[in-house]
């Protein structure tokens, strides 16, 4: 159903050719095409990517801007890719700390998009799973203010509507490009349960090839969510 991809490796990618940082994320951009093609092909409903963190701001104001450059470049240029292939696009983060110009831009291809039904691609930009949750619990703070009774029959369903994740599932893969084994503050509350996957492939080379080759591998898992079978 849910395909989530922390897409890593751009900077060393470019690295390892004499290149600047920002030729790996430009390269990465036809992985994201890629794998948006794959997951269309292989009936995958919702394609997600953490395509920028909230720790990422913190990174060179020169990279920040290309990286938001391209962003918007992308929405652009894909535009009718994503009508060609049913594609309905969302952006899913810290939205107030993104331009206003690219703000628009985003609420226009998801206004454009919204119709589409064959998959959803959600990327995730200026997010943090700490920031998710900590904003979720900020609503519900002020929403049960003078309710506080009303707190304890809370459940995690009801929790999960606060998340700006809401309405859409929880990804039942996860795949880490670059050979990196780490969470990132990614998906903290709705990877409880995602199967992690894994692969040595720096992002720019991570191509339709390795995402069927992942879906092979998560196909072959066992998932019991804390239960036996
Ligand atoms: C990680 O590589 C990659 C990113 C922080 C950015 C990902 C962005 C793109 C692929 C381009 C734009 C996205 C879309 C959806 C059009 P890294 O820079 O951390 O690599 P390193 O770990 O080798 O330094």
């Amino acid at each position: 159903m849910h395909v989530s991809i922390i897409m890593d490796g751009n900077g060393r990618w470019a690295k390892a050719r004499g290149k600047e940082r920002v030729q790996g994320h430009l390269e990465g951009v036809g992985s994201v095409r890629a794998c948006t093609e794959a997951a269309v092909e292989a009936g995958v409903k919702v394609l997600s990517l953490f395509a920028f963190s909230e720790e990422n701001w913190g990174r060179p104001e020169k990279e920040v801007s290309t990286l938001m450059e391209l962003m918007f470049k992308s929405m652009i240029d894909e535009f009718s890719t994503l009508m060609d292939n049913g594609v309905r696009f969302v952006v899913l983060g810290h939205r107030e700390k993104l331009s206003k110009n690219l703000n628009i831009a985003i609420d226009d291809l998801m206004k454009k998009t919204e119709a589409n039904a064959t998959m959803t691609m959600i990327i995730f930009l200026s997010y943090s799973g700490k920031w998710d949750i900590m904003q979720a619990t900020k609503r519900i703070a002020k929403e049960y203010a003078g309710r506080e009774d009303e707190i304890d029959a809370l459940t995690e369903a009801d929790f999960s509507k606060y998340l700006v994740t809401a309405g859409y599932p929880d990804p039942d893969l996860i795949i880490r490009t670059s050979g990196e084994k780490r969470m990132s503050n990614y998906l903290l509350w709705q990877g409880a349960y995602s199967e992690l996957l894994f692969d040595d492939t720096l992002w720019p080379d991570f191509r339709k090839e390795q995402f069927f080759s992942a879906l092979k591998e998560y196909a072959s898992r066992d998932r019991r969510y804390g239960k036996v079978k």
